[in-house]
C-alpha cells in the first residue's frame, strides 16, 4: 500500500481526529484558555509520538507552548520545515455562530468550527500526510514540524525561539501551510503575503471630561481632531496620503500583472460575495488583486472615545484613540513606516490637543517567493495532481508574522501551502471548510513531498 491509499484508507479516522482537535478551543489571545492551548499541544505531542516523530513542547514564562516535531531518517534527502498555527480567535455562540464553535458540526457538506480553516485542517493534514509515509515506508524527504500556539496574538514566543534555534530549524526548504483558494476545485498558489504594523493613536483633550453646554464651543474636542486627523490619512482617489509611505515599494512589472489578471475574475466574484459593500474601493490605477497583494494599505481598524452607552452624556471627552494598521509589500520596513506614520500625524495634530503614536506589536516586512524557485515549482505540480488541474497565482493581503523571520533566518526558500477555502468565514462567526479539502491538502502534502524531493536532486 502506498501513502494515497494508507490516506484514503484511514481518511474517517483522520477527519475524526482533525474534529477532536477542533474541540479543543485553544484561543490564544484570552488568557483564560491558556490550558487549552497546552492541552492542544499535548494532544498534538501525543499524536506526533504515536506516529513516530520525536516530539517536545516548548513553553517558556507568560507565552504560550510551541511544539516541535522531527522525522529525520533520510540522511541523503533534503529538510523540509513545515510551520502552521494550532491556536484559533476567539468564538462564542453569541457572535453569531449557527452551532457552537468548538462543537464541530457538519451541515450542507460543510464542517462549521472556529479554526477548521485557520488553521487546523491545515495541522491535522501534515501530519496525517506524515503518518500515511512513515505507516507505509519512508517518507521521500526529512521533515521538521513547527506548530505554533500564539500565531493570532503576537507570536513573540516563535520570534525568540526562532533567533535561539537556527541549527534545530536547518532546512532546504521552509513551508508555511496557511491560507485558502477562491474555489475549492480551483488550486490556488500564495507567493506572496503582505507584512503588517500596528498603532494605537492617541488624542487628548481637556485635562478631565468637561460639560458640553459649559464648555462647548471653546475647546477643541478630541474626538473630533482625531477624526479630522483620521480623515487625512487618505486623498479622495484612496492613496496613503503619508509622506514617505511610497517610497519604497516594489513596482510590479508588466509581466507579473499580466500574471495575476488570470486571478482577477476570482477575486472580483469572491469580492461581491464576501466583501459585498456598495462599490470596491481603493487605488483605481490598481486591479483588485493587485491592491490585495501587491499594494500597501493604512486601516482604521478601530476607534474608542466619549460616551456612546445607551441614554446621553453631554460631555466633551478628555482624550479619543484609534488603532490603526499598515498592510506592507516589499520593500517597505515595518520601522521606517512607522516613523513616516508618526512623523505624519504629528504634523497635522491641531495645535489644540496633544497627540502620540504607539506602535503595538514589532512589525512584520512582507514576504514574495520567486515564481521559478524549484521550491514553488514543487508546489505548483504537486497541486496539479492533487486537483487535476493548473493551479492560479496569487498574492495574499494577509500577514503571517514569523514567515519573514523565518526566511531571514534560514537562508533558504520558503513557500506557502494553503488548503483552505477562502469563503470559509476565517476569524468570523460559522467558520467553515469543505471536508474534501481536508482530504486533498493529505495528497497535496504527499505530492509536494514528492516533487520536492525529486527536484531538489535534481537542482
Ligand atoms: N491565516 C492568517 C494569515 C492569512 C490570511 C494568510 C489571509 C493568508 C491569507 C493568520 O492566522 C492571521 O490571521 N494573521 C494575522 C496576523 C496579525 C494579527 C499580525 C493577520 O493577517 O491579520
Ligand atoms: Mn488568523
Amino acid at each position: 500500500m502506498n501513502a494515497h491509499d494508507y490516506a484514503q484508507t484511514h481518511a474517517a479516522r483522520f477527519y475524526e481526529q482533525l474534529l477532536a482537535l477542533l474541540r479543543i478551543p485553544s484561543i490564544s489571545t484570552l488568557k483564560q484558555h491558556a490550558p487549552d492551548v497546552r492541552r492542544a499541544a499535548e494532544w498534538l505531542r501525543a499524536d506526533m509520538q504515536r506516529i513516530g516523530l520525536r516530539a517536545q513542547i516548548f513553553q517558556r514564562g507568560h507565552y504560550l507552548p510551541l511544539l516541535y516535531g522531527e522525522w529525520l531518517g533520510a540522511p541523503n534527502a533534503p529538510t523540509v520545515l513545515i510551520y502552521c498555527h494550532y491556536d484559533v480567535q476567539p468564538a462564542a455562540l453569541e457572535d453569531g455562530w449557527t452551532s457552537d464553535p468548538f462543537t464541530p458540526t457538519e451541515r450542507d457538506g460543510k464542517l462549521y468550527a472556529r479554526g477548521a480553516l485557520d488553521s487546523k485542517m491545515h495541522v491535522i493534514a501534515h501530519l496525517k500526510a506524515l503518518e500515511a509515509l512513515l505507516a507505509t515506508g519512508q517518507p521521500p524527504v526529512n521533515v521538521k514540524l513547527l506548530f505554533e500556539g500564539e500565531e493570532e496574538s503576537g507570536s513573540e514566543h516563535i520570534f525568540q525561539f526562532v533567533a535561539e534555534n537556527h541549527a534545530r530549524l536547518a532546512c532546504d526548504v521552509c513551508v508555511i501551510s496557511d491560507g485558502s483558494m477562491y474555489d475549492p476545485q480551483q488550486p490556488l498558489l500564495v507567493y506572496g503575503l503582505r507584512g503588517v504594523t500596528t498603532y494605537e493613536l492617541r488624542v487628548f483633550g481637556p485635562k478631565a471630561d468637561l460639560h458640553s453646554g459649559a464648555y462647548g464651543g471653546t475647546v477643541h474636542n478630541p474626538i473630533q481632531a482625531l477624526a479630522e486627523m483620521l480623515a487625512q490619512l487618505h486623498d479622495a482617489q484612496g492613496r496613503v496620503n503619508v509622506p514617505g509611505f511610497y517610497d519604497d515599494v516594489r513596482p510590479l512589472s508588466a509581466d507579473e500583472r499580466a500574471a495575476l489578471a488570470a486571478v482577477g475574475a476570482w477575486v472580483e466574484k469572491d469580492w461581491q460575495h464576501t466583501a459585498a459593500a456598495p462599490q470596491p474601493w481603493g487605488e483605481a490605477d490598481y486591479a483588485l488583486q493587485e491592491r490585495i497583494g501587491a499594494r500597501p494599505t493604512l486601516e482604521i481598524n478601530g476607534i474608542a472615545g466619549g460616551f456612546a452607552g445607551e441614554g446621553f452624556k453631554t460631555a466633551i471627552p478628555s482624550k479619543a484613540s484609534a488603532k490603526i494598521s499598515c498592510r506592507l509589500v516589499p520593500d517597505q520596513d515595518p520601522q521606517r513606516i512607522y516613523q513616516c506614520v508618526r512623523d505624519y500625524l504629528a504634523a497635522i495634530t491641531p495645535p489644540t490637543v496633544r497627540s502620540e503614536l504607539i506602535e503595538l506589536e514589532a512589525g512584520a516586512p512582507a514576504l514574495l517567493v520567486e515564481r521559478a524557485n524549484p521550491a514553488m515549482q514543487a508546489v505548483a505540480a504537486a497541486y496539479e495532481r492533487a486537483w487535476g488541474r493548473a493551479p492560479l497565482w496569487m498574492r495574499e493581503g494577509g500577514s503571517v508574522p514569523v514567515a519573514s523571520v523565518l526566511q531571514q533566518a534560514l537562508h533558504k526558500p520558503l513557500v506557502m501551502l494553503p488548503f483552505g477555502y477562502k469563503g470559509g468565514r476565517a476569524h468570523g462567526p460559522d467558520e467553515y471548510i469543505f471536508p474534501e479539502m481536508f482530504h486533498k491538502g493529505i495528497a497535496a502534502a504527499l505530492y509536494f513531498y514528492a516533487e520536492l524531493a525529486e527536484r531538489l536532486r535534481h537542482a
